[in-house]
């Protein structure tokens, strides 16, 4: 076994001494994003600190520990905190938890985060599902010897996120009354935002929506052969013309805000699994 094969089994082996049930999913929650697990029912806590090789999560606004529980009624693992490269984590460190959870059982993996909008319709709270990526971070997760117990080489990416599961999230936003949009999502590696021509050059080149996470956590995702269901929240519009200032606490702000559309939409999807 490789050394990365034997962290995961490694965490994964700690992860079941507290929880024997095998999760059906996996979800990873953005800044801002993480009231969600508030609904996770009978569910145990362990902080990342105790997991074996997890990194530890220092970001405002992610708290940084896995909640494993029932939603809907189905066992799940959740993320409350994530990890991102401008942190300082390799991308091995940052999508370190995917394997994790696949190890745990997952087949499906849920995503949110807080993003940027380029695509002129969006605005400050709007929600996006995200149908494809471009990847513009600087470092590859899978870059390295392939580790062939975990996925192929050269893996697919012509549907990192499941066609089937944003079917079935519309039906969901439809039946609620919650509008969607869907879009592309550019990722990078921050911690800046961007100047406005950066966010102008990403909506020529085909983006809706810009952040800094996401996109590792997916290709890994892929390469394990996990389904994927992500969505951005739209915190801040980049390409205004009119003075553009960008915060975090707006950022966290408008997730906030739009949180309870996003929970709803993974609850039911979770439900449907
Ligand atoms: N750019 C990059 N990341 C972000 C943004 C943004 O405008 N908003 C929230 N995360």
């Amino acid at each position: 076994m490789s050394e990365l094969t034997d962290q995961i089994k490694a965490a994964g082996d700690y992860i079941r001494k507290h929880w024997q049930e095998t999760p059906v999913a996996g979800v990873i929650l953005g800044s801002g994003l993480g009231n969600l697990t508030k609904e996770i029912e009978r569910s145990i806590e362990i902080s990342y600190r105790d997991i074996p090789h997890f990194p530890e999560s220092t970001v405002e606004g992610h708290s940084g520990k896995l909640i494993l529980g029932y939603m809907q009624g189905k066992p799940i693992v959740a993320m409350a905190g994530r990890f991102h490269y401008y942190e300082g984590f390799s991308m091995k460190q940052v999508t370190f938890p995917v394997r994790v959870m696949k190890e745990l059982g997952i087949h499906t993996l849920f995503i949110s985060n807080a993003a940027g909008g380029m695509n002129p319709q969006f605005k400050v709270g709007d929600l996006m599902v995200i149908k494809d990526h471009i990847n513009l971070q600087p470092e590859h997760p899978l870059r390295g010897r392939n580790e062939d117990t975990l996925g192929p080489r050269f893996p697919d990416m012509s549907e990192p996120y499941s066609k089937a599961l944003i079917q079935s999230a519309y039906q969901i936003a439809t039946a609620n009354n919650i509008a969607l949009h869907t879009g592309v999502y550019v990722g990078v590696q921050g911690p800046t935002f961007e100047t406005r021509a950066e966010y102008k050059y990403m909506h020529i080149i085909g983006g809706d929506a810009v952040g800094m996470s996401t996109v590792p956590e997916v290709i890994v995702a892929a390469h394990a052969g996990l389904q994927v269901f992500a969505m951005s929240v739209i915190t801040d519009i980049g390409i205004r013309e009119e003075e553009n200032v960008i915060t975090h606490q707006e950022v966290l702000e408008a997730a906030h805000a739009a949180e309870p559309k996003l929970t709803l939409i993974f609850s039911e999807l979770i439900r449907q699994l």
